[in-house]
């Protein structure tokens, strides 16, 4: 294992990544870890990740002296690197407010092992706003680059390294040859993370936790829970029983295919939940978005409850809980995600066991993961889809009537989607109804109907948005469609605002 330790940069998620994409398995940790605790996770190597702060202010984030002292190899990255020149009693200087730009590293001759086989010249990512000044005991330079004289500094014989630029991220180019480097020629890590590697130990965790036992799982048709249900189905098989609750509030055909694939394909118990009429009438009459939300919330858990209550002899639950869920509420320094109360996020006092064997996994990972049990491409690739589902994109009241429309209108959009093999590269696309009304004419006579929001968004995280420029030959087929297919629609819009300052979702 590496350890990453986290010192609030955007790109420490990107740092394991990496190192994971090169066969090796990497944690991140809080930057206040302590050497003990270190010694524990017995790793092979550690990086310090960047951070927004300033080595020489205050509040500056520090980590355990005795960790420079355990003979594991350390490289630090940006501030990673100033805190190990400040431990080593170098000086940084601050000119300016940190930023990042592409800079062209010129590599010292016979640089250390870190730079092995890579161009003496090559492209980065700097950071710029702290150099080091002075240099810190015991440390020669290694690579300088324009306005940076000293960009990367090392202590072979301690094998300390520090690099002012990101080679996790893509402006670096040889950025993975850089981490592979470290890993290998001076962590001698193997190459032993691989996802079917995950899948046999997982399996064979999940039949050591559970014995002869019952598990339960509540199967949203989301990738993370279909994943997890089903590789513990595969552990366990049918000591298995997964919960669909049918909220009413999916997309048309989504109900449908969910069970198709897990009993069909799958052969798995799922107990379907008809809760439509339960969900409708415990909204009939809310139009505020939050409280809409947390209905919608609450119920899925009572619900959920009450079917898991008429099943006897249950003391599992398993869950898919995936790793960014837990870096972003556990680490204290990762800034904070706008959390969104999610439907299918059940309440920690439920008598069962939690199993969340995807928890240490990235997104990419999980997918992965499911394409190796066979899980098909349209669960796999889903788009995003909000817990509270069509029940925030009827704006104001949810109706039967409007979610028909909705429902309708989002399945075309889909299909000319799908159609024009745009399904791939737009992040998230749909409708939404805002629940205007304005007037058309249709056979020649008025008509006075609901107008549908088209959205469709590049994004990769969800935190920003872009719109997407779908093609007007794409737009107008849809929009034909919508108004002549769709009950009580006359007029279509679509939205073209950035996240910020809009949301993605309408409410
Ligand atoms: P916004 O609208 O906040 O959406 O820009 C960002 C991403 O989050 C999804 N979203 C939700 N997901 N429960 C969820 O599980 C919710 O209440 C919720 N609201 C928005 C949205 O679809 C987008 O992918």
């Amino acid at each position: 294992i590496i350890v990453v330790l986290d010192f609030g940069s955007h790109y420490n998620q990107q740092i394991a990544r990496r190192i994971r994409e090169l066969g090796v398995y990497s944690e991140i940790h809080p930057h206040t870890i302590t050497a003990e605790e270190m010694k524990k996770l017995n790793p092979k190597g550690i990086i310090l990740s960047g951070g927004p702060g300033h080595i020489h202010s205050e509040d500056a984030l520090t980590i355990d002296k005795n960790i420079f002292s355990m003979g594991i190899p350390i490289l630090g990255i940006c501030y990673g690197m100033q805190i190990i020149a400040a431990q080593f009693g170098g000086h940084i200087s601050r000119n300016g407010e940190r930023r990042y730009e592409p800079s062209t590293l010129q590599i010292k001759d016979g640089g250390p092992e870190l730079f092995k086989g890579l161009p003496a010249k090559m492209d980065v990512l700097m950071s710029y706003g702290d150099v080091i000044e002075e240099m810190p005991a015991g440390f020669v330079v290694d690579a300088e680059s324009g306005s940076v004289p000293i960009a990367a500094i090392s202590n072979t014989d301690n094998k300390i390294y520090g690099i002012q630029f990101h080679p996790e991220a893509v402006q670096t180019e040889q950025g993975s040859e850089l981490l592979g480097n470290f890993l290998f020629g001076l962590c001698h890590c193997t190459e032993d993370w691989t996802m079917q590697q995950f899948i046999d130990t997982e399996i064979k965790k999940i039949q050591d936790t559970v014995g002869s036992k019952k598990v339960l799982c509540a199967l949203s048709g989301g990738v993370d829970s279909s994943v997890v249900a089903v590789l513990v189905h595969k552990a366990i098989g049918d000591q298995l029983t997964c919960i669909f609750v049918d909220h009413g509030l999916l997309r048309k055909g989504e109900a449908e295919s969910v069970m198709e694939t897990f009993t069909g394909k799958f052969h798995m118990n799922v107990i379907k939940v008809d809760a439509q009429e339960r969900f409708l009438t415990k909204l009939k009459g809310v139009t505020d978005p939050e409280q809409k939300r947390k209905i919608i919330g609450n119920e899925f858990i009572y619900v959920f409850d009450d079917e898991a209550s008429k099943l006897e002899g249950i003391e599992f639950l398993a869950q898919g809980t995936i790793y960014p869920d837990i870096i972003e509420s556990g680490t204290a320094t990762s800034q904070t995600i706008k959390s969104h109360h999610n439907v299918g996020g059940l309440p920690e006092d439920m008598n069962f066991t939690l199993i969340e064997p995807l928890k240490a996994l990235f997104k990419d990972e999980v997918r992965q993961v499911g394409t190796e049990l066979g899980i098909p491409d349209e669960i796999v690739w889903r788009q995003p889809f909000p817990g509270p589902g069509l029940g925030v994109r009827v704006l104001g009241e949810v109706t039967e009537e409007k979610l028909e429309i909705v429902r309708e209108s989002d399945y075309i959009l889909r299909e000319e989607i799908k159609n024009a093999g745009l399904d791939k590269d737009i992040w998230q696309y749909f409708t939404v109804l805002p629940g205007i009304r304005s007037v058309g004419v249709r056979s020649e006579s008025r008509t006075y109907d609901y107008t549908v929001g088209i959205r469709a968004v590049h994004s990769t995280d969800g935190m920003t948005s872009d719109w997407a420029r779908i093609p007007y030959e794409v737009l107008e087929k849809i929009s034909t469609r919508i108004v002549h297919e769709v009950d009580h629609v006359n007029r279509v819009v679509y939205d073209i605002t950035t996240k910020p300052p809009s949301t993605i979702e309408w409410e």
